[in-house]
């Protein structure tokens, strides 16, 4: 049987004031029932009385005739929503971001990140304390060594690059270097590197950036360009890098921090619900559950995981997590896919409260 189906009545809804064009306004889909009147083919019997099309006799038998009928029906349909995205709120009709603990004198430039007028400092730009002061009324003087400078609320040191946590006193552990001594140094033959730019220390007999290079014997031997990851040294030998995209430091060691990408890291990505940046590109790597450039999107209905990529598998009209795939059953129904019903034959409802009118040969499905 063809059926065929028109939207007669769609609930209203409010039309959203938030423009999909502005970058922290994210989408997902809603759905919702419309009554619609749908058109079937319906059987009749035609008694054998009646005289046959293009015939003067009566039928010898009853025949079945079709003829078109409407009748009302219930249908689930999707329309895209648009909410800010995580980290932000609505503020005369656009998103702007949420900072947890009030900026006090600075304004909340990214989810929980306070940009402080000058001369205010901690992360909430409350305090007046210099670079080398602490607590209330700057009562206590930072701990760290090598003049690092500390948290004006909490005391804690920020440690330069080289240097390790907590108070900046211990060089990198070997095999280690920049900030928070979380780099491995990239040097080949297991040769060291200087703790705060990732240098590498040739031993005798080895050169190039990453002391990759055997020299040949008896000849002096030196690395005239120490750039790492394919940096170009200045063509006038100020010593600078000219670093490739991704990333950034004196010789180009250093990998772009989280958000940044291009050119000495200089670009900044706004990537959505949990993306990264990619540090070469500034593309947004979503997570999973979302797509879209920005991965301001949610996958749409029926998909799921990294990049939208897997089918939703509910039984039973349940609906799909997007971003696993779990399904969250309709009233009756349990299991990893809502396979099982969850009320005894002949019985159905949230609490199975219900009786099914049907004959109890029927009662199963
Ligand atoms: C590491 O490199 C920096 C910057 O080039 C330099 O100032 C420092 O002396 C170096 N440290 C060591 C241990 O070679």
């Amino acid at each position: 049987m063809v059926l065929r189906a028109t939207v007669l009545a769609v609930q209203v809804w409010l039309l959203a004031a938030l423009r999909p064009s502005d970058p922290n306004v994210c989408s997902y889909w809603e759905s919702f029932t419309a009554a619609v009147k749908e058109s079937y083919t319906k059987p009749h019997v035609v008694p054998p009385t009646q005289p046959c099309p293009g015939s003067p006799l009566p039928c010898l038998q009853q025949r079945i005739a079709y003829r078109t009928e409407y009748r009302q029906a219930i249908r689930t349909e999707y329309r895209r929503r648009y909410q800010c995205c995580l980290g932000y709120y609505e503020s005369r009709d656009a998103c702007v971001p949420r900072c947890t603990q009030e900026c006090i004198h600075g304004r909340c430039v990214a989810p929980d990140l306070c940009q402080c007028e000058p001369g205010w400092r901690g992360s909430d730009c409350s305090s007046e304390c210099d670079q080398q002061s602490w607590g209330p009324g700057c009562g206590h003087r930072c701990d760290c060594h090598h003049g690092a400078p500390c948290d004006p609320l909490t005391g804690v040191c920020s440690c330069p690059p080289g240097f390790a946590d907590p108070l900046c006193h211990q060089p990198c552990p070997p095999g280690t270097y920049g900030q928070g001594c979380r780099l491995p140094c990239p040097c080949h033959h297991q040769a060291p590197c200087n703790t705060s730019t990732g240098a590498c220390l040739c031993p005798p007999g080895l050169a190039g950036p990453l002391c990759e290079v055997p020299c040949p014997e008896g000849t002096p031997c030196d690395t005239p360009c120490p750039c790492q990851n394919g940096g170009i040294c200045h063509p006038h030998s100020t010593g600078a890098c000219v670093c490739p995209h991704g990333w950034m430091g004196e010789i180009c060691s250093v990998p772009c921090p989280p958000g940044r990408f291009g050119p000495g890291c200089q670009g900044e990505c706004r990537c959505h619900n949990g993306g990264h940046c990619d540090p070469r590109g500034g593309h947004c790597q979503c997570a999973p559950g979302f797509t879209g450039e920005q991965c301001r999107e949610r996958c749409p209905v029926g998909r799921y995981g990294q990049d939208c990529q897997e089918s939703c598998d509910c039984a039973n009209g349940g609906h799909c997590f997007h971003v696993d795939g779990g399904c969250l059953c309709q009233p009756g129904f349990q299991g990893s896919r809502c396979q099982e019903r969850r009320c005894l034959p002949g019985l159905y409802g949230l609490h199975c409260q219900n009786r099914c009118l049907c004959h109890p040969q029927h009662s199963q499905r």
